[in-house]
């Protein structure tokens, strides 16, 4: 690893200090290798960039928020850890008494808190997540030995729905949180200056690596996941090598795995309820229940006009155009 010193802290304030910015309602947003970054977060980018070690068998799961997160978090540390924690019906599993966020860390915000050493002490395969792009993981993750990484994205619409009901119950806005226009968001998101936009060049970023390096990235989607759960928990756990056995089959693990993480089952647990306290991140204070709100696709037909919906589905279009890759 780098020798952490007091000069590498001033390069990093030097580097901050130079970023392009912008306000945006929720936070400063710092325009970093091509993203914009909350402020709050470049720190522990910087950190994580140049000393995070990789393990062959990790797996990182990325997403652009409210993408699905926290369903690929219970997913894959439920199929992952299956043998430890048999994800039976009934009985004692970590799901059912842990918040998804508390069980899979987010990787910046460890090294934002200097609390790396809690990575080395994790057991392999270790589960991390994170909402950077490929392009700004650190080098020893995206190079040929790497590690794993899987991530999920979402149509774009449904994602700025589901994270406009989120920042209104999670930010600490000067003005009312329940303020916060939907419209503004939406531009934002369009524009390509939402926090950690442009959305398209995240989704891209992953879509390029998981054809160039199938073996290393696995690339899933929220309409997917919802449309045969099972069958993206049989691709996880392959991917994480560690697939279902024909007698895991025939006893049901595969669905065992679906319904522990079922949106209705994760809602109803008590540990995931508002008055289990909330998770801390930057300026957000996030009620538990606040990553559980309705989890179906097509929920933007109730928030914007078909013309709000045919802009921003040409845009996300017109940016991916010949990628090979479309929502
Ligand atoms: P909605 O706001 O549309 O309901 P993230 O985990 O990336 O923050 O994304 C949150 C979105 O995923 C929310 O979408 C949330 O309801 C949905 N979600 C959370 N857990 C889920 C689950 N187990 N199954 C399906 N959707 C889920």
């Amino acid at each position: 690893a780098d020798e952490h010193t007091p000069r590498d802290k001033d390069l990093s304030s030097d580097l901050v200090a130079a970023l392009p910015r912008r306000q945006d309602p929720i936070a400063e947003l710092l325009l970093y290798q091509g993203c914009w970054l909350p402020k709050y977060w470049v720190p522990g980018v910087i950190e994580f960039q140049r000393r995070f070690n990789p393990r062959p068998d990790d797996v990182v799961l990325a997403s652009y928020p409210k993408c699905g997160t926290t369903w690929l978090m219970a997913l894959a540390f439920a199929a992952a850890a299956r043998r430890a924690y048999p994800p039976a019906a009934t009985g004692e599993h970590p799901l059912r008494r842990l918040h998804p966020h508390d069980i899979v860390s987010f990787v910046v915000e460890v090294f934002a808190r200097g609390e790396e050493a809690k990575l080395d002490a994790l057991p392999s395969p270790r589960l991390m997540s994170t909402h950077l792009p490929f392009t700004l993981l650190p080098p020893r993750v995206t190079a040929g030995g790497g590690c794993k990484v899987v991530y999920v994205c979402r149509d774009p619409k449904d994602m700025v729905v589901s994270l406009w009901h989120f920042l209104r119950r999670s930010c600490k806005l000067p003005s009312k949180p329940e303020d916060l226009s939907f419209d503004e968001l939406f531009d934002a998101v369009c524009d390509g200056t939402s926090a950690l936009g442009p959305a398209w060049d995240h989704v891209l970023s992953y879509w390029r690596a998981a054809v160039a390096r199938p073996d290393r990235v696995l690339f899933l989607r929220y309409e997917d996941l919802q449309r045969d759960t099972g069958e993206s928990v049989r691709r996880l756990a392959e991917f994480m090598g560690r697939p279902f056995s024909a007698a895991e089959e025939a006893a049901g693990a595969v669905a065992a795995v679906v319904e522990l993480c079922s949106f209705g089952n994760m809602k109803a647990l008590e540990v995931n309820k508002n008055k289990a306290g909330s998770v801390a991140s930057g300026n957000l204070v996030i009620p538990r229940d606040a990553f559980f709100r309705k989890g179906v696709a097509g929920d933007w037909a109730n928030h914007m006009t078909p013309e709000m919906a045919a802009r921003m589905d040409g845009i996300f279009r017109e940016e991916l155009l010949g990628t090979g890759f479309s929502f």
